[in-house]
């Protein structure tokens, strides 16, 4: 099976890319390097022995992507791309709504021409909003997002029902991510964002290596079990997996199918640092600061469906994340080291 990756060398791209590798399947990448790197590329081949085809397109370009059908005849897709920086959607939200949807529309307008009939969305646990009751269950309400970023996932989530209800021939996977954190074992995959993070183990990874003093905690007075907020935090290599499950269900032909892929646990803002810590050995400096604008204070997922339809269970927990985060952004800031070095002998 050839499976077009948009977005494949971001951060779960790049993990999804090498998990349909491993499982024997064809892979085509495209990405336009917004928030993402070549490195990503070197890392998959030294980690599968294969370097898939790559094309640098950005896939709001309809005719880019006619072009690429055309030429590449595939059997499914996978969509990562998009922006997803929640903060960001906040201050830009045409850029979002453009951007995302112009993505989804470039590349229905192609599976249609083509008739390509498999189709998996990165989509959020953001779509269920401020959630009325925890575990989310994939029958929970879908909700006001609490960023544009949410929204386009609400809006392409529309958009794909929509179309699944006219094409009874499409196959479609709807997968719902909590919190995806950790990194590939290797130490040469993982998310590495540029600037500040905004998300939580990003910071802490900064904070672990010395490069930021230390960590805010926001907030401290929600109805938690230790007052700050909890989240479902999910190996990203867990998360690359249940993307071929997904796929595999899509060849039994089921129409439209939504999963959440989380761990079916909560772990708050302070068990994650006492993890960290534990799984590194390294102190984490924090302090309390007031709470962030958009947060939840609670979401977890309920795990019984990708469990009982796709067999998804999480191999990994908490610390191993923690771990294998810390080793990854510990190897990255030698190869960043590495490459001044050799830009300074250049320059010499
Ligand atoms: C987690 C917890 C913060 C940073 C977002 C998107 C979601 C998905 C994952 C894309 C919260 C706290 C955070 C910090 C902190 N992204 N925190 N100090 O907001 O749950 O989810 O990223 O798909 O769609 O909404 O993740 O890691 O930003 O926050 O205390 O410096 O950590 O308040 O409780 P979030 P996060």
């Amino acid at each position: 099976m050839k499976v077009l990756v948009t977005g494949g060398l971001g951060f779960i791209g790049s993990h999804t890319v090498v998990s349909l590798l491993e499982n024997g399947y064809e892979v085509v990448i495209v990405d336009n390097l917004y928030n993402s790197k070549m490195d990503a590329l070197d890392g998959i081949e030294k980690i599968t022995g294969t370097r898939p085809k790559f094309y640098k397109l950005d896939c709001t370009s309809v005719s880019d992507m006619d072009e690429l059908f055309k030429n590449e005849h595939f059997d499914a897709i996978i969509n990562f791309a998009g922006y997803k920086a929640v903060g960001e959607s906040v201050k830009l939200p045409l850029n979002y709504y453009q951007n995302n949807l112009d993505i989804c529309f470039a590349l229905f307008r192609a599976m249609e021409k083509y008739d390509v009939r498999n189709f998996v969305f990165s989509s959020s646990a953001t779509v269920y909003g401020l959630p009325d009751r925890v575990p989310l269950t994939e029958d929970s309400p879908v909700k006001d997002a609490t960023s544009p970023y949410g929204e386009t996932k609400v809006m392409i989530e529309r958009i794909l029902k929509d179309m699944a209800f006219i094409h009874k021939e499409r196959n479609i996977a709807i997968l719902r991510y909590f919190n995806p954190i950790g990194a590939h074992k290797s130490g040469l995959l993982g998310e590495d964002p540029n600037g500040i993070p905004n998300n939580l183990l990003p910071y802490i990874n900064k904070v672990a290596v010395g490069v930021l003093k230390e960590l805010s905690v926001y907030g401290n007075d929600y109805e938690t079990v230790d007052g700050t907020g909890v989240r479902d935090y999910i190996h990203v290599v867990d998360l690359a997996r249940g993307h071929v499950l997904a796929l595999r269900k899509l060849e039994t032909n089921p129409g439209l199918v939504i999963y959440n892929l989380g761990t079916g646990k909560g772990t708050s803002v302070l068990e994650v640092i006492h993890a960290y810590e534990e799984a590194t050995g390294v102190k984490i400096p924090y302090k309390f600061a007031p709470r962030r604008a958009g947060d939840v204070p609670i979401n977890y997922a309920a795990t019984e469906k990708a469990e009982n339809e796709l067999g998804f269970k999480c191999l990994y927990d908490i610390k191993d994340a923690c771990l294998d985060g810390y080793n990854f952004q510990k190897a990255e800031l030698e190869r960043q080291k590495e490459k001044e070095e050799k830009k300074v002998v250049k320059t010499l």
